[in-house]
């Protein structure tokens, strides 16, 4: 189980002190919650910022991408080492060969690769040949934009699906979960199948020294 606290949630006057929360903790990613304002009406931080906290900390970083043009985002976040690098199927919608070769592509510059899907977006858009290269799928529980939102108990039956699937396919990515993640709805997605826990407000509203409790009642 990995739980990817999303930064979204953090003070961002004070970033520094907030990446401490997880120093020196195994199973944990760093979520970066990557908005335009274009395919998401919202926007948050970009290059400098990701680079600086890339500096900063040690834990694995997991970008979620939320922007009309991700393979603008692979050619220039490559150099910041994330490990994981997610985004959005809603883009290639009709448009099979161009998502398989980003995904392609993406997997030359990232160790993990991942594909989102919104919560109107039906699971089984998800064809054998996109899961297969795969390293993560991200079931948003939230229409994707901002923090604090209430979990979306239709991401449940998406999860239970991708876990048959994978098993019974032997494919080897990991179900990511994204939206409305607190000590509740998290057993009711890791019931299902889920592997990976983005949890922002959560996490972040636990006082700082306490951020270790946070973590372990999500697992
Ligand atoms: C929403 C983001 C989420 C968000 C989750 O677009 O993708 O990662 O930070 O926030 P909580 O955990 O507060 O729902
Ligand atoms: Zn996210």
């Amino acid at each position: 189980m990995i739980i990817s606290p999303s930064i979204l949630a953090s003070d961002f006057l004070n970033l520094e002190t907030e990446l401490k929360r997880f120093d020196g903790m195994s199973n944990v990613w760093l979520h970066l919650d990557i908005m335009d304002g274009h395919f998401v009406p919202n926007l948050t931080f970009g290059h400098p910022v990701v680079e600086l906290i890339a500096k900063k900390t040690r834990i694995p970083l997991d970008a979620h991408f939320m922007v009309t043009n991700p393979e603008f985002y692979i050619d220039t976040f490559k150099n910041y080492e994330i490990y994981n690098f997610t985004f959005h199927y809603e883009l290639f919608e009709g448009n099979h060969s161009e998502l398989i070769s980003l995904l392609k592509k993406a997997k030359l510059h990232y160790k993990s690769v991942g594909l989102s899907i919104k919560p109107n977006t039906p699971v089984n858009v998800l064809s054998l040949d996109i899961l297969s290269n795969l390293d993560l799928v991200l079931v948003m529980s939230v229409e994707p934009g901002f923090g604090g939102q209430k979990f979306m108990p239709n991401s449940l039956d998406k999860i239970a699906y991708l876990n048959v699937l994978r098993k019974e396919k032997k494919l080897n990515f990991q179900i990511q979960v994204d939206g409305g993640i607190n000590q509740e709805t998290a057993e009711q997605v890791r019931e299902k199948g889920a592997d990976n826990l983005v949890a922002g407000s959560y996490v972040f509203n636990f006082p700082h020294h306490k951020t270790k409790n946070a973590i372990e009642s999500l697992i």
